[in-house]
């Protein structure tokens, strides 16, 4: 697998939390089908953001966004990493379609892919093994071109 270490910051960015420096960092070096950039809170990481199962070939990917610190949950962090996702998705990598696979309870999630426009497009019954019992993942799609 061809290895790449690819320096790229959000364009935009810092903006502040509170009195802090809020940035989303530079691009990890990753293979080919996976980019993944840090969340930065002035020195201390609280979280990463990324996109995985990249394949140019039908221009399609998965984003994934985890805010590990509880504190810094539900102020428009995960918005705002969604919302720079989708543009590195369609401006940087130019592919077509963007989808997140949420577990049915992790209702955080899916508020958060519902408010930055994604669709909900299917549901897999019992997909994911969580805390002991089988549990339905929600699939929501986005396409760059459409912006919903
Ligand atoms: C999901 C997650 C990334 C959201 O990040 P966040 O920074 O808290 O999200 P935001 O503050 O931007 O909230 C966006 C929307 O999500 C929804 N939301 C977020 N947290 C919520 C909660 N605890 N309960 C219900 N809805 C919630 C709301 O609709 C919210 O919009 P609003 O504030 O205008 O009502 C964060 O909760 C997290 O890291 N969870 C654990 C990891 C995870 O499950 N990742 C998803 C797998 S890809």
């Amino acid at each position: 697998m061809h290895m790449s270490i690819e320096r790229y910051t959000f364009v935009g960015l810092p903006q502040s939390e509170g009195k802090k420096a809020l940035t989303f960092g530079y691009r990890t070096g990753q293979s080919d089908a996976q980019v993944d950039f840090p969340i930065h809170c002035g020195e201390v990481q609280i979280g990463h953001c990324g996109l995985d199962g990249i394949l140019y070939v039908h221009g399609r990917c998965n984003i994934v966004v985890n805010i590990w610190d509880e504190a810094h949950r539900r102020k428009g962090i995960g918005t705002k990493a969604v919302r720079l996702l989708l543009e590195y998705a369609r401006d940087v990598l130019r592919l077509h379609r963007v989808a997140a696979q949420i577990v049915a309870s992790n209702v955080a999630s899916l508020g958060l892919f519902h408010k930055c426009g994604f669709q909900d497009e299917g549901r897999l019954r019992e997909h994911q093994f969580v805390d002991g019992k089988y549990e339905d993942m929600i699939v929501l799609g986005y396409l760059l071109e459409v912006g919903a």
